[in-house]
């Protein structure tokens, strides 16, 4: 019986998935989101085309591949159609590629505005959440309220709907948020029929057959584990376990059918929204990640925070996904820069630790561990042997620090601009 492999993010999203996963697909049948959904933003480049894709996994663009929009998703019909039909005027038609769970739950007009008067009723704590309604549809599901894929095909799918509505109204009048949903409803019941001629599946078995036949999947991961419900920084977190254990719940896989664990991270660190970030830069270098990295929000385009590479949250991350594997991305960002630093460790009330802790508001001081810079553009290099040592000094430190191989380096945006080792 063949394992799911699965490819996650261990810093705070954005690490560069939609890359890898369209790099790594070629060796695999299927391609499965088990998590999130239109908060996501992964972006693909190749033949000087990008793309950027929020719901849809990025397996689809290597042809004949199966793409499953697992149950553990939260899935907006508007934002779906809009993502489905810019692909298909692109020469990307879909139909053929890709399913949809009947579990996946849906996010509604009224998750939108929940999402933003939640938001507004926060004041000076907001999140900064994405607005797209990811919290108030994984509430709904946690609560037993919410509606799934599979009951758009109901008879009495429109009755449900307007009891879930109902029930929103009133949240929204006790927050005093404005309720007027009148157009964002007619379009979401137009991409609901959009939705539906597309396959709907039971996709857990889908999935198992699938590994019984010896066919190879691959699960996408969204945001990242220092996003996670349960181990990120919360409450600056989203909403769903974005962490390995993430796939078993969100596409109905078994633990022991989980193989390697491909975890990506950043060169440095990135993270968009509110919330702890210990490494993060004020200064001059912060602003050079900033512009160099282009770290501006894929979805939102937000300014990305930016700061050094962070060993503690990453040691954590790589302990809680069971990293079997590491990916490391935008090392080319640091190019030009003297020296890099890394956190290997915390100074919290003058004690040091290399554990992420429960609380890291306020007084973590990052240790840091300083490297010479490189100095010259990786973007050329093709084979591992071919960078400079001072670059390497860098990688095998983390190797030696995590005790996981980095086996794949990226040093630009385009599909080839990456090194497997
Ligand atoms: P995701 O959400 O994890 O898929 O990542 P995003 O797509 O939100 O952000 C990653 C950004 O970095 C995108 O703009 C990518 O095109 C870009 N990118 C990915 N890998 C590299 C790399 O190795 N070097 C550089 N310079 N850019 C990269
Ligand atoms: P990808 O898959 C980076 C962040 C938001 C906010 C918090 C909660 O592209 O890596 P939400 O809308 O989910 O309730 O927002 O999570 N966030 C992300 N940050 N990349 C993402 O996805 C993100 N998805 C959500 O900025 O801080
Ligand atoms: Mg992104």
């Amino acid at each position: 019986m063949k394992k799911v492999d699965v490819i996650l993010g261990l810093q705070w999203g954005d690490e560069g998935k939609g890359k890898v996963v369209d790099v790594l697909t070629p060796a695999y049948e299927v391609v499965a989101r088990f998590q999130g959904g239109p908060n996501a933003g992964h972006t693909l480049e190749f033949n000087g085309e990008k793309y950027i894709l929020r719901s849809i996994p990025s397996g689809i663009f290597q042809g004949g591949k199966t793409n499953i929009i697992g149950n553990g998703v939260v899935l907006d019909p508007i934002l779906f159609r809009d993502e489905a039909e810019a692909l298909a005027a692109s020469g990307h038609d879909l139909r053929k590629q890709l399913c949809i769970s009947k579990k996946t739950h849906l996010i509604l007009p009224t998750h939108r505005l929940l999402d933003a008067a939640y938001e507004a009723a926060k004041g000076s704590s907001k999140i900064g959440t994405t607005g797209k309604g990811i919290g108030p549809a994984y509430t709904d599901k946690v609560s037993r309220t919410g509606m799934r894929v599979g009951d758009l095909l109901r008879p009495d799918f429109r009755q449900i709907y307007e009891a879930a509505k109902a029930r929103h109204e009133i949240t929204l009048r006790g927050l005093n948020y404005p309720c007027d949903v009148a157009e964002l409803e007619a379009k979401w019941f137009d991409a609901v029929e959009y939705l539906k001629s597309f396959r709907i599946i039971d996709s857990e078995y889908t999935i198992n057959h699938a590994l019984a036949e010896g066919k190879s999947i691959l699960a996408e991961g969204a945001q990242g584990t220092l996003l996670d419900v349960d181990f990120g920084s919360y409450p600056f977190v989203t909403s769903s376990n974005t962490v390995c254990a993430g796939v078993c719940t969100g596409l109905g896989v078994a633990p022991n059918r989980i193989g390697e664990v491909y975890g990506i991270f950043k060169a440095y660190c990135t993270r968009v929204g509110s919330g702890p970030f210990p490494t993060e830069l004020f200064d001059e270098t912060g602003a050079r990640l900033r512009d160099i990295g282009h770290e501006y929000g894929a979805v939102t385009g937000r300014e990305r925070r930016c700061g050094w590479l962070d060993l503690v949250a990453l040691k954590y991350a790589i302990m809680i996904d069971g990293v079997t594997q590491l990916i490391m991305m935008k090392a080319d960002v640091m190019n030009d820069f003297d020296t890099i630093r890394i956190a290997t460790a915390y100074e919290i009330n003058g004690h040091k630790t290399d554990e992420f802790p429960f609380d890291i508001e306020g007084e973590v001081k990052p240790v840091y561990k300083e490297f010479p810079g490189w100095k010259c553009d990786l973007r050329h290099v093709k084979h591992y042997e071919e960078f400079p040592a001072e670059f390497k000094q860098y990688v095998e430190f983390i190797e030696r620090e995590t005790g996981v191989p980095v086996k794949i380096i990226s040093v630009g945006p385009d599909r080839s601009e990456t090194i497997v080792r």
